[in-house]
């Protein structure tokens, strides 16, 4: 690590581009923290870069091709000027390896999510002998012990820590097993390692990542287990978890609801559909029965607990029916800050070639879906106005007028704070609202904060 030099004495940048979910934002933080140590600063305009990576996901739509588009949009930008090294990763670069070296001469090299700990050696390898090169095989161990020996440098006040990585389950619309790998869980010392490293360099909220974080197993130590350590440290304010499966939501979790002091009240936990017709096609591998016990469970272990979720509509044989069973499930939970997506065939996946459900019955359930989810946002955002909020400070505004920070439930909240506020936890009075975002004044006598 660190131990070759980079052979170009000018001065290197790299842009990152990132696509996918929070754990595609994890590794291009950590990718950044590896390529330091070979030279690398950072850039956030791609066309001053003399390296630019694509960290791409591969959920959904047509995600191969949106990057050979994007790398055709590179490769004008910089007809006239000398080529950067293009390499592509993540999700995208897992489930197309080679293919991508043959189809698109202007990609360099091609490195999957569980290569990691070899992007430094690739990139020197490129640079001395202009080869390209194609990383692609699972090996979770080995990315998470290089990765714990660089330091992660995201000094943000809220950081993400990937903990578990990669997915057995297997549902039949999801390509993650495939691009991910097997599930891994990083040893539980290495993982407190860094978040006490994060604490010390200014974190106040630590969101614990996997694509099932909810899995996580390593050695008997359970997600319960890591939530209760990290919110031993003092500096950490909050703790986050995302993104669980119904199945895993064991007794220990639960329980960790009756003691934590640091675990925030909003449960992201995607259904995906209301109807156990559907969620036996999708293999989900529970039923709605299941979700709503450990709904109540939660509820009356904390009645402030809400829940968050993920939907898909049109999956093939969705009948109206089993449309209105996830309505209806909507309703009765009452979800907040939640996805909703059209149901997308995947390469690979069992669901590939069923048949699809008519576009435009999709294109209406998801309208549907996603007014009442609206609506359920905007009365959770009205019932909060006058009210007194924690607000966790992360940022200045754009314009550095006012700042930014988040409620306990993840909501954007701005007001009129200052930079000495960025990292402490303040109480904000709820003036306005719109669906996504709390606007309000910063108080400094708390009589009337919400329990
Ligand atoms: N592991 C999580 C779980 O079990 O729910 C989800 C991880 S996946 C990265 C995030 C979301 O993408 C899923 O919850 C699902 O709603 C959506 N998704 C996955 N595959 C999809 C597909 N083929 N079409 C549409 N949406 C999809
Ligand atoms: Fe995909 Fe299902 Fe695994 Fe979640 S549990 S990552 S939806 S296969
Ligand atoms: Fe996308 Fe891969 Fe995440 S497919 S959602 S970047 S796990």
């Amino acid at each position: 690590m660190g131990l070759r030099k980079n052979p170009n004495n000018m001065s290197q940048k790299i842009f990152i581009k990132t696509f996918g979910c929070q754990m595609n934002e994890y590794d291009s933080n950590r990718i950044f923290d590896s390529v330091k140590k070979i030279g690398f600063d950072k850039t956030e305009h791609y066309e001053d870069a003399n390296c630019y990576l694509l960290n791409t996901c591969h959920i959904r739509d047509k995600a191969k091709e949106k990057v050979y588009h994007e790398i055709g949009r590179v490769k004008k930008k910089f007809r006239s000027k000398k080529k950067p090294l293009v390499i592509i990763a993540g999700c995208v670069a897992q489930a197309e390896n080679e293919e991508m070296l043959k189809r698109e001469p202007y990609i360099d090299l091609v490195i999957g999510p569980q290569s990691y700990h070899k992007i430094n050696d690739t990139i020197l390898n490129h640079i001395e002998k202009n080869k390209k090169k194609e990383e692609t095989e699972f090996d979770a161990t080995s990315k998470f012990e290089y990765l714990s020996k660089i330091k992660n440098e995201a000094g943000k006040v809220s950081s993400f820590l990937t903990i578990q990585e990669g997915c057995d389950k297997f549902c039949h619309f999801c390509v993650v097993p495939y691009t991910r790998g097997p599930e891994y869980s990083r040893p539980f010392n290495q993982i407190l390692d860094e978040a006490k490293y994060l604490a010390d360099n200014g974190a106040k909220e630590i969101i614990l990542l996997g694509q099932n974080v909810n899995a996580y197993n390593n050695e008997g130590y359970r997600l319960s287990d890591l939530i209760l350590s990290i919110e031993k440290l003092t500096e950490i304010k909050r703790v986050r978890y995302t993104t669980s499966h119904p199945k895993d939501m064991t007794k220990d979790l639960l329980e960790v609801y009756k003691i934590s002091k640091k675990l925030t009240p909003l449960v992201h936990l995607p259904v995906q559909s209301g109807s156990n017709k559907i969620l036996k096609l999708m293999n989900r591998k529970h039923t709605i029965e299941e979700y709503l016990s450990t709904f109540d469970k939660l509820k009356e272990i904390n009645s402030r607990i809400e829940f968050s979720s993920d939907f898909i509509i049109g999956y093939p044989g969705e009948e109206d029916q089993d449309f209105e069973d996830t309505y209806n499930l909507i309703k009765r939970i009452k979800f907040i800050n939640s996805f909703s997506f059209i149901f997308s065939p995947r390469p690979g996946t069992v669901a590939e070639n069923l048949d699809l459900i008519e576009k435009k019955i999709s294109v209406e359930r998801l309208e549907k879906i996603q007014t009442i989810l609206f609506e359920n946002q905007i009365q959770m955002n009205k019932s909060l106005e006058d009210k007194v909020l924690d607000v966790l400070v992360e940022n200045l505004t754009e314009d550095k007028s006012k700042a930014f920070g988040r409620s306990e439930y993840m909501t954007p909240v701005i007001f009129n704070g200052k930079k000495s506020d960025i990292g402490k936890i303040v109480q904000v009075r709820i003036k306005d609202y719109s669906r996504y975002t709390l606007f309000g004044e910063i108080i400094t006598n708390l009589n009337q904060k919400v329990a």
